[in-house]
C-alpha cells in the first residue's frame, strides 16, 4: 500500500521540483537518529614492541597484536614504551613532544615526558626519562630495573590521567608493567576515572616474576602497607604474583602454557596462585606478522618465494651453504636452530645428541646468543665439525632470515616455551619444524602422518626421543614427494593474528 502511495505521488509531481520535495520532507519527517558508537579503548603497556626496541618474542607481540586489533574499527589501540636511547634516531625523528610532569617513584619524584607517534593505526606514546632509560647496551639487566620498570609502570598511569586517554581496558605484559595493574587496583581506586578501568595481564613466559628485597616495597614501589598481602611472596616483593592477583583477566600466551603453569614443574614457583585464580586464567596462541615475514616479499632474503613456487627456496639454501662455507648441495638437509641458547630453550638435549647427529650426511646450522657456557660449546662443535657444522653467535634479523628460509629443517626442543614463535616463522618460510610438545609448539605444530600435520613432534624431553624424530625428518626430506607435501603444510598454516586478534576481543568484551 504504501509504496503504491509513493509511486502515484511521485508520478503526479514528477514534474514540480525536486528540491521542493526534499523541503516537504525535511519539515515533516523527523530525521532519523544517528548511533554514535563510542569505540573501546584498548591501552597497551609493555617494555618493548617492534620495530621500535626488540630483544625478544614480546616485541614481536606488542609490534603486531595492537596493529592486528586497530584494523578494527570499533576499536581504538595504544602501546606506551619506555623512551630508550637506543630507538632509532630515524623513529625519534618523528616523534612529537606532548607533555611533561613529576612521576612518585617511592619518596623520589622524577621526570616524565611523554613523546607521541601513530604508526601502522596504533596510537605509540614514550615515556622519556634519560635517567632511566638512556643507558648502554642492553635495555634489561641494570642493578636498580625494579626502580626503573617501577617508575616507567607509574608514569604510564599518569599520562592516562595528564592526556585524559582512560581506557576501557588496561592490558599489562610481563613483570616490567605488572605494577600498574597493582598501583591502578590498589592505589588509585579513589579516582571514579581509574576505578572504572579493566584490566588484562598477560604472562609471556612466568620465570621471570620481577621478585625484589621486601625493602623496595615502601622505599621504591610506594605501595600502601595494605597491599603487602597481594603483593608479597616468599618473603619478597613479587610484581608478578601482584598482579595475577590484582588483574580482571589473566591470559598467557599459548592454551598448553596455561594449563602448564598450574602446576610446580612450569610454573616457577607459582602454581599455587595461578590455581587460586584459575577462573580469570585463559590461554591465547599467538599469531605473527605475516606481512613482515613473508617469503615473497622478505628484502632479506637471496631469493624470493611462495608455497606455489619453491624454486627461490633452493637459491637461498645454495646462497645460504655458500655464505657458511658449507658445500653446496641441494641433497643434504640443513638442520638449524635460531635461539636464545639459555638451558630452558632445550639446548641439554641438543647437547646430548648433536654429536650422533653429526656423523650423518647433515648440515647443522646454530644461530643465537646467551649463557656464555653454551656458546663455548656450540663454537667448539662447529670447529671440530668443519664444512658440516657452524655457529655464529649473534642476535640478527638479517641472517636469520637467511637461515630461515635456506634450512630445510628447524629444531625447537625446549623444555618450556610459552608460545615460541620461530617455528612459525621457519614454517612460513617452508622449513619444517621439528619440537617437543611443550606450551605453545604444542599448540602449533601437529605430528606429520602422511595426510596430516606440519611438523615433527616428540613428547618427552629425552635427547634420544628428540634423535628419533629428526632422523624422521631426514628420512621424509629424503622422500621428495612426502617432503613437499609436509611442507606445503608448515607453510599454508594460518598462524595470523586474524583469528587470535579476535580471541583477545572476547577477553577485553568480558
Ligand atoms: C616469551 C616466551 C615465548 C613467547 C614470547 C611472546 O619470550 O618465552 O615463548 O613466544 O614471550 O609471547
Amino acid at each position: 500500500m504504501a509504496s503504491t502511495k509513493t509511486t502515484t505521488k511521485s508520478t503526479t509531481k514528477a514534474k514540480t521540483t525536486k528540491s521542493a520535495e526534499v523541503k516537504t520532507k525535511k519539515t515533516t519527517k523527523k530525521l532519523p537518529e544517528i548511533k554514535v558508537i563510542k569505540k573501546k579503548k584498548i591501552v597497551f603497556l609493555g617494555s618493548e614492541a617492534a620495530p621500535f626496541i626488540a630483544t625478544g618474542g614480546l616485541a614481536d607481540v606488542l609490534g603486531s597484536l595492537p596493529k592486528a586489533l586497530a584494523k578494527n574499527k570499533d576499536l581504538d589501540v595504544s602501546v606506551i614504551l619506555p623512551l630508550y636511547s637506543s630507538i632509532n634516531q630515524e623513529f625519534r625523528a618523528k616523534f612529537k613532544f606532548l607533555t611533561d610532569f613529576k612521576v612518585s617513584v617511592g619518596w623520589r619524584l622524577q621526570y616524565a615526558g611523554v613523546f607521541y607517534y601513530e604508526y601502522q593505526g596504533v596510537k605509540f606514546y614514550f615515556i622519556d626519562n634519560e635517567y632511566y632509560f638512556k643507558r648502554e647496551g642492553n635495555i634489561y639487566g641494570f642493578y636498580d630495573d625494579g626502580e626503573r620498570f617501577a617508575y616507567f609502570s607509574r608514569a604510564a598511569l599518569d599520562t592516562l590521567s595528564r592526556l585524559d586517554i582512560y581506557p576501557d581496558v588496561l592490558h599489562c605484559n610481563d613483570w616490567q608493567t605488572a605494577a600498574a595493574i597493582i598501583y591502578l587496583k590498589g592505589m588509585y581506586y579513589g579516582d571514579e576515572k581509574f576505578n572504572k578501568i579493566k584490566t588484562v595481564f598477560t604472562i609471556h613466559n612466568i620465570e621471570y616474576q620481577g621478585k625484589f628485597d621486601m625493602f623496595t616495597f615502601g622505599d621504591l614501589f610506594g605501595f600502601s602497607d595494605t597491599l603487602r598481602e597481594k603483593v608479597e611472596f616468599d618473603g619478597m616483593v613479587n610484581l608478578m604474583k601482584g598482579a595475577i592477583e590484582m588483574s580482571d583477566i589473566v591470559s598467557t600466551v599459548s592454551p598448553t602454557y596455561a594449563e602448564e603453569i598450574k602446576t610446580p614443574f612450569f610454573a616457577h614457583g607459582l602454581d599455587g596462585i595461578i590455581n587460586r585464580n584459575a577462573q580469570k586464567v585463559y590461554g591465547i596462541l599467538n599469531g605473527i606478522d605475516v606481512d613482515y615475514y613473508n617469503p615473497k616479499t622478505d628484502k632479506y632474503l637471496f631469493a624470493n618465494y611462495t608455497d606455489k613456487d619453491l624454486s627461490g627456496k633452493a637459491v637461498c639454501k645454495a646462497e645460504l651453504q655458500k655464505m657458511l662455507n658449507l658445500p653446496v648441495r641441494g641433497d643434504v638437509p640443513i638442520i638449524a636452530i635460531i635461539s636464545r641458547l639459555v638451558s630452558h630453550k632445550g639446548l641439554d638435549i641438543v647437547k646430548a645428541a648433536i654429536e650422533d647427529l653429526l656423523t650423518q650426511d647433515v648440515q647443522v646450522v646454530i644461530l643465537g646468543k646467551g649463557e656464555i657456557g653454551y656458546e663455548n660449546y656450540f663454537t667448539h662443535l662447529s670447529h671440530c665439525y668443519g664444512g658440516k657444522c657452524v655457529t655464529v653467535i649473534a642476535f640478527n634479523q638479517d641472517l636469520s632470515r637467511k637461515i630461515y628460509s635456506g634450512a630445510d629443517i628447524f629444531l625447537m626442543p625446549s623444555k618450556m616455551e610459552p608460545c615460541g614463535l620461530s617455528q612459525m616463522i621457519a614454517s612460513r618460510y617452508g622449513t619444517v619444524p621439528v619440537v617437543r610438545e611443550t606450551g605453545g609448539l604444542n599448540d602449533s605444530i601437529k605430528a606429520y602422518t602422511g595426510v596430516k600435520g606440519n611438523g615433527f613432534t616428540f613428547h618427552d624431553y629425552n635427547a634420544h626421543d628428540m634423535l628419533y624424530v629428526i632422523n624422521e625428518a631426514i628420512r621424509t626430506f629424503k622422500d621428495k614427494e612426502k617432503w613437499l607435501d609436509v611442507q606445503n603444510r608448515a607453510m599454508t598454516t594460518d598462524f595470523s593474528w586474524k583469528v587470535q586478534a579476535g580471541e583477545y576481543e572476547k577477553l577485553y568484551n568480558k
